[in-house]
């Protein structure tokens, strides 16, 4: 007998059962990952298109964007500089509902971080406004009248230093009101639901509107282009994407690899 032709054939037929077994280990162990639906607080069963929480990130959109946290019983999501607490996921009409953490307590947050949204996935849907707060402000001159549009003042305290801030509605650049504000140290623009901005009607709103408007919150639409992942989930499929490339993907639970794209694209 050949004594080299035994084990070449042994070692062949090793490789590719190991080839064969570790797809099907791979495959069969993207669906059961991608199938976990973790909750975190009052919002239950997140899947496709977020990750995190357990979740690995092969089975969310391809856009980092996508990842949650869940932080003492609150689902939060990072977007751009910002962390929002998510108080509620609508999958068919693709909305987040989000509210500012930083604000969560109070109107002085430190650092001062803007709400933005370029280059994010997420973007408002024409639900919210933009509400700029200004800090540090110098006294109003005497000579100048603000309008309803422009909060009562409110204070925000450091250990050295108290000083006045004011929030409006609307962009006063370029009016004498704009050329005032213009002279507070810091600003920052945070969205607020139109439904709260009820607030700046009639009387000069108080911070604690604002504090009580910005914990409800406002509404994000996500845009992700995977319709075929729609297709794929309501299939019984989870979908994902492949690290790296960001192919998305599709994980069946009862295909065997020899059929799967999977398997097509990098065992042949
Ligand atoms: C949203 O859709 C995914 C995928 O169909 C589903 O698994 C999940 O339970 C739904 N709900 C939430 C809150 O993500
Ligand atoms: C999701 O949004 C749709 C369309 O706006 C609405 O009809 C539906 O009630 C919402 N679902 C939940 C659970 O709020
Ligand atoms: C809000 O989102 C929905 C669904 O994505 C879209 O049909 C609608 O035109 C959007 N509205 C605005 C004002 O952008
Ligand atoms: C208010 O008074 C200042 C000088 O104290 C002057 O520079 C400014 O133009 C005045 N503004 C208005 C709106 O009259
Ligand atoms: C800031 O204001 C608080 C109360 O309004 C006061 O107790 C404190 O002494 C002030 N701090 C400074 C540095 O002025
Ligand atoms: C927020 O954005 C405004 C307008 O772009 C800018 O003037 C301001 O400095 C920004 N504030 C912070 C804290 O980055
Ligand atoms: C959406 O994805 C498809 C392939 O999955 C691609 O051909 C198309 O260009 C994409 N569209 C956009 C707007 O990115
Ligand atoms: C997996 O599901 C997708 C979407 O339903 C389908 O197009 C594909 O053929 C399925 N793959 C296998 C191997 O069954």
């Amino acid at each position: 007998m050949n004594p080299s032709l035994l084990p070449s054939k042994f070692w062949l037929l090793l490789v590719s059962l190991f080839l064969i077994f570790s797809t099907k280990y791979v495959f069969g162990n993207s669906f059961l990952s991608c199938s976990y639906r973790p909750s975190c607080g009052s919002i239950q069963e997140i899947g496709y298109p977020f990750w995190g929480l357990g979740r690995p990130e092969s089975c969310g959109y391809p856009d980092p964007g996508f990842e949650l946290h869940c932080n003492r019983g609150v689902l939060e999501i990072r977007i751009k500089d910002a962390t929002y607490g998510v108080l509620e996921i609508n999958n068919s009409s693709e909305i987040l509902t989000v509210s500012r953490i930083d604000y969560g307590d109070g109107i002085c947050p430190t650092p001062l971080i803007n709400s933005t949204f370029q280059n994010s996935p997420f973007q408002d849907n024409g639900s919210s406004i933009p509400i700029w707060l200004y800090y540090d402000c110098p006294t109003v001159p005497e000579n100048l009248t603000l309008t309803p549009l422009v909060s009562n003042p409110f204070e925000c305290s450091t250990s050295d230093r108290n000083t006045t801030g004011y929030y409006v509605k609307g962009d006063f650049r370029g009016t004498p009101i704009g050329d005032y504000l213009g002279l507070c140290a810091d600003s920052v623009i945070l969205p607020l639901s139109i439904t709260e901005v009820g607030l700046f009607e009639g009387n000069r709103p108080d911070p604690e509107a604002l504090e009580e408007a910005a914990r409800l919150g406002f509404d994000l639409v996500w845009s992700a282009n995977d319709t075929w992942c729609h297709e794929c989930l309501n299939e019984g499929g989870e979908c994902g994407h492949i690290l790296g490339t960001g192919d998305l993907i599709c994980y069946n639970s009862t295909s065997s690899p020899g059929t799967s794209s999977f398997y097509l694209r990098y065992v042949c």
